[in-house]
């Protein structure tokens, strides 16, 4: 039994429920059966596949050459968005993100695995590798989700260094925003924001990572789509995988990434269900020229798709030793 099946078990059973783990969304591994059914329908190849949000190259190389090398799909997600959150010159992922209005850098992250296993980590600080720390909840805790305190103080306990996460360029940028503060969300924010990234490995598992320091300025305690697991990132190792990047506020309106896997179930190609996603934003909201969404997924063929309201997204797509910027089409083309 896994470590984490055992600490959930063992949790269940000392608050005297009699759940089993199927209940909880907590099942075992499928079955080679099913394993050997699903992984039939992979790549051609068995050549692995990396996508993520933005041009988020060095990011996405890693996670390639980590898969390339065998590496499971999460774990490769993981180190791929490492690059980003440990990128001094990023302001909307990990350290050197952006503060909320109090001068705070709060960061927000989650995971998914194959096995349909997720962690969350909301509104922590002092931590880099968020995504990581996601990771940790998912196997050594019988939660899902830990939040602020909780998060930062479990980071602790499994190891994790305390790091000043507000670097003097984000401090500057934000006492100069101080001097007029107005909340103004910024459509393709110096052409990044939150990097997703949809990993499938060599036995054609999917998994993901969806890490982001959240929209600049923020209220204290904002927290958007990106730890929430069905919004920021969804995997369903049956169909494929989905992730947002944008405003977060919209993207959990509508679950968005639950929402195209769900699409892609129902036969949709990963392009299609990324443009019903967005379509869904847009034919409810007309304020939809003030903000940027964008989705990506990968489907179980390993086929890739992406579209978001405003030109500027792109993504990158790693796959037979070749990284690329791909430019997203797009809703608004008035
Ligand atoms: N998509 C990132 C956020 O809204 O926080």
């Amino acid at each position: 039994m896994k470590r984490r099946h055992f600490i959930k078990n063992a949790a269940l059973s000392g608050a005297g429920l009699a759940i089993g783990n199927s209940l909880i969304g907590c099942n075992d591994k499928p079955s080679e059966e099913k394993k050997t059914e699903s992984t039939m329908m992979t790549t051609i190849n068995n050549s692995p596949i990396a996508i993520c949000t933005w041009a988020f190259t060095g990011a996405n190389a890693k996670a390639g050459e980590e898969l390339s090398k065998g590496v499971k799909a999460l774990d490769a997600a993981i180190s791929g968005v490492e690059v980003e959150e440990e990128n001094l010159k990023n302001t909307t992922v990990g350290k050197g993100g952006a503060p909320d209005r109090e001068g705070n850098v709060t960061l927000d992250a989650c995971v998914m695995d194959s096995d349909g296993d997720c962690g969350s980590v909301l509104c922590v600080e002092n931590i880099t590798n968020v995504a990581a720390l996601a990771k940790l909840v998912m196997t050594e805790t019988p939660h899902v989700i830990l939040a602020a305190e909780g998060a930062e103080e479990f980071a602790y306990a499994q190891g994790f260094k305390k790091d000043n996460l507000l670097t003097e360029d984000s401090k500057k940028a934000w006492q100069e925003w101080l001097k007029s503060p107005e909340y103004k969300p910024l459509i393709n924010i110096e052409n990044h924001d939150t990097i997703g990234m949809l990993c499938m490995d060599k036995d054609g598992d999917i998994a993901g990572a969806c890490t982001t320091s959240g929209l600049s300025y923020k209220m204290k305690g904002r927290v958007g789509d990106s730890p929430i697991i069905g919004s920021g990132l969804f995997i369903d190792n049956e169909i494929g995988g989905a992730v947002a990047t944008g405003m977060g506020e919209e993207v959990l309106k509508t679950v968005g990434s639950f929402l195209i896997v769900e699409l892609m179930r129902n036969g949709m190609s990963p392009q299609k269900a990324c443009e019903e996603a967005v379509n869904r934003i847009t034919s409810k909201n007309d304020r939809y020229k003030d903000f940027q969404i964008a989705y990506i997924a990968m489907n179980k063929a390993g086929e890739t798709g992406s579209y978001c309201i405003h030109k500027g997204f792109t993504y990158m797509k790693y796959q037979d030793g070749k990284n690329e910027n791909v430019h997203s089409d797009y809703f608004d083309k008035a």
